[in-house]
């Protein structure tokens, strides 16, 4: 699609196209109640710092225009909606569920308000579903659970029994984990996906695990599904006869110690821990501490990290919603999680993965890194992106 078309679709909607880019509109669309309530929070927690860290490289000014999504994808197109035709948002950012991300994905397309998006991790939407006016500042669901699968391999590890809330994010990141884990030669000997937000009592599916003649456990679980499976993992005993691995929001910073010693010695994978070591996440952890109280998580992160990409991306002095995103998808930093950088062919971020253990810290739990991945593009995964500007 060129930029007349994309003009012409602006248009169509009644938008007036582009907002001047020194006053800029932002539509922060995040889970504020609900399952992932606390997972908005921090996002939100980290955008603020991030504005406020790198809001001084451009001459932009930012308002902020927040809107609860809860986890749910009629609610959180409402909003979207609302942000662009009545708000004029000249940028949206937020959305933490890959379900709610796959229902904005058309309204984000054909209104060409370009979208940071941090956190969901929904693969289509950097896949067959891409867009020139999406860019991801977090992860996707693939890239966190691929390597697992070749690091579990690696580990002696024959026998996995898999579990994860059943929507998008749960069948995506399983799907990438067994796909890699098989192919290393690891053999899934079964799997169960919950009812996504309503599971309140894992029993059954722990004794379907513990019966299955697994060698260990992987799953997916965020926010407070996290926290009550890890308690009943380790209620039921299950730790010491069956290993729990999974991708890291299991035991994220931002809940860990809520599960306490149940979370002890679960290894885990994810792009951010607080406890790496390099002078941008120093910074980064010492001023979120003293703004919140608190260690920062991944979803901290990928706020502060969403914020500094609008700076950058606003101090080109782009005139247009187009131009903004197009200087979106260029940004590259060191941060908190090491070097970063956006994969022009599918606007999903490129970055390390890091395999960590949770143990008991002198404060309460934190985290022990084991391996360092190297960054990878992910598969273009049918993503054809269109050139925003010819
Ligand atoms: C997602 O739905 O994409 C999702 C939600 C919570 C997470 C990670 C991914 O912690």
């Amino acid at each position: 699609m060129n930029r007349k078309t994309l003009a012409a679709l602006g248009l169509a909607i009644g938008l007036a196209m582009p907002a001047a880019a020194e006053e800029i509109t932002v539509g922060l669309m995040l889970p504020f109640s609900g399952v992932y309530a606390a997972l908005g929070n921090d996002i939100e927690a980290g955008f603020a710092l991030g504005l406020e860290t790198f809001g001084d490289r451009t001459d932009a000014t930012f308002t902020i225009i927040r809107e609860d999504t809860e986890a749910s994808p009629p609610v959180a197109l409402g909003k979207a909606r609302k942000l662009i035709m009545q708000d004029r948002a000249d940028v949206l950012t937020g959305i933490v569920s890959s379900a709610v991300l796959g229902a904005v994905r058309d309204i984000v397309h054909s209104s060409g308000v370009p979208l940071i998006v941090a956190n969901a991790g929904n693969d289509e939407a950097t896949g067959e579903a891409c867009s020139p006016f999406i860019t991801r500042m977090s992860f996707s669901n693939g890239q966190v659970n691929r390597p697992m699968g070749r690091w579990m391999a690696e580990q002696g590890i024959g026998k996995v029994f898999t579990l994860a809330p059943d929507y998008a994010a749960g069948r995506q990141m399983i799907g990438a984990f067994a796909d890699s884990f098989t192919e290393a030669g690891g053999e899934i000997v079964g799997q169960a996906f919950t009812p996504f937000g309503k599971t309140q009592d894992f029993g059954p599916y722990l004794a379907e695990a513990r019966a299955s003649g697994a060698d260990a456990v992987y799953v997916f679980y965020a926010g407070g599904e996290a926290v009550s499976f890890v308690r009943q993992y380790d209620s039921f005993g299950m730790k010491d006869a069956l290993p729990l691995y999974g991708s890291g929001f299991l035991t994220s910073a931002l809940y860990v110690d809520a599960q306490g010693e149940a979370a002890q010695d679960v290894v885990t994978a994810l792009h951010y821990v607080p406890t790496i070591d390099n002078p941008e996440n120093d910074a980064f952890v010492a001023a979120f501490r003293e703004k919140t109280g608190r260690v920062p998580s991944e979803y901290a992160v990928h706020g502060y990290d969403a914020a500094r990409a609008l700076v950058e991306a606003s101090a080109t002095g782009a005139a247009d919603r187009a131009a903004l995103a197009d200087a979106l998808r260029q940004v590259s930093f060191e941060g908190p999680r090491g070097a970063l950088s956006i994969d022009p062919a599918t606007n999903n971020i490129v970055q390390p993965i890091y395999v960590y253990r949770t143990i008991a810290g002198e404060t309460g739990m934190t985290q022990e890194v084991l391996a360092q991945t190297p960054a990878e593009a992910d598969p273009v995964n049918g993503c054809d992106m269109a050139p925003l500007i010819n």
